[in-house]
């Protein structure tokens, strides 16, 4: 299937590594160009460099998307050097593992800024140059704990339940400029992150990361985790011109983590 992504011009948040990193590999895979950000310069460097190598225009813009001004940036650069911009994808953010006792203030901050308020600043400073087209996407990445109990997940369940109200109330907002926004939610994902975070999930649980992962893994239908490309396959087609009329929707990508029938 043609999915008419190309020559569209994409940009993706939080994309130097993981699911960000491989949701833009698909896009570009496409015909796409795309735009990325992040902290690390040669990390973003080196991904964009294997964009390039596809065949299709890559820019990787060094931005903290932890404030307004960083998500400004970001979106104002991308437009700049893609010319136009077609497709939002806000991937940035991650888990920080804490519990209510030992999170303070920053940590808070850190996770609302970076795992909700990133997707409103972009959105924001995108929307105007999204609708300058006769279509265009926005797709929201958050994660199962904000649609089921994943206990201990405090740093991301809040903002990922706030995110998918935002993706409901931006989809009724931009809708009649032919803008679909969309959310996909996915389960335990094997990227380079879950490294480090896995033993801290581990030390809090008294295990050790392997047994983390094997729990994990055996919570799902399918008894694995997912490769990031999976997640990159379901973002190409959820952002693509033949995925017309979904609009509002959360999408789970879990291997059936998720258990609840409606
Ligand atoms: N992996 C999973 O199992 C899983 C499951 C459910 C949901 N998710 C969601 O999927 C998304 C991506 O997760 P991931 O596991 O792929 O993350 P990841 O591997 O940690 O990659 C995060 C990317 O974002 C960049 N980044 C982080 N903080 C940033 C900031 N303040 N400003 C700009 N860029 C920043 C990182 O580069 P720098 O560090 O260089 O900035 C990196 O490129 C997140 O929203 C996460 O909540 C992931």
């Amino acid at each position: 299937m043609d999915l008419g992504l190309k020559n569209k011009n994409a940009a993706i948040t939080g994309a130097s590594q993981g699911i960000g990193e491989a949701v833009a590999h698909a896009l570009a895979n496409e015909g796409s160009n795309v735009a990325i950000c992040a902290r690390n310069k040669e990390r973003l460097d080196q991904t964009v460099s294997e964009l390039k190598a596809k065949g299709v225009k890559a820019v990787g813009v060094i931005a903290d998307l932890s404030s307004e001004e960083g998500c400004q940036l970001f979106i104002e650069e991308a437009i700049k050097e893609l010319g136009s911009l077609q497709i939002l994808v806000n991937n940035v953010g991650g888990m920080i593992p804490g519990t209510l006792a030992n999170m303070g203030e920053d940590t808070w901050a850190r996770a609302i800024n970076v795992n909700l308020m990133a997707a409103v600043y972009t959105t924001k400073h995108a929307a105007e140059h999204l609708k300058n087209n006769d279509w265009a996407r926005i797709l929201n990445v958050t994660g199962f704990s904000g649609t089921q109990l994943l206990p201990g997940a405090l740093s991301t369940t809040i903002p990922n339940a706030g995110l998918i109200g935002f993706n409901k109330l931006m989809a009724n907002e931009l809708g009649s400029s032919n803008i679909t926004v969309n959310n996909i939610c996915p389960g335990m994902i094997n990227t380079e992150s879950w490294g480090p975070r896995g033993e801290a999930m581990a030390k809090v649980r008294n295990t050790t990361s392997e047994e983390l992962r094997k729990g994990f893994a055996s919570q799902t239908m399918l008894g694995r985790w997912a490769e990031p490309s999976e997640v990159g396959d379901l973002a190409a087609f959820m952002v693509s011109e033949r995925n017309s009329y979904m609009t509002g929707t959360t999408v789970e990508i879990c291997g059936g983590i998720t258990k609840y029938i409606s």
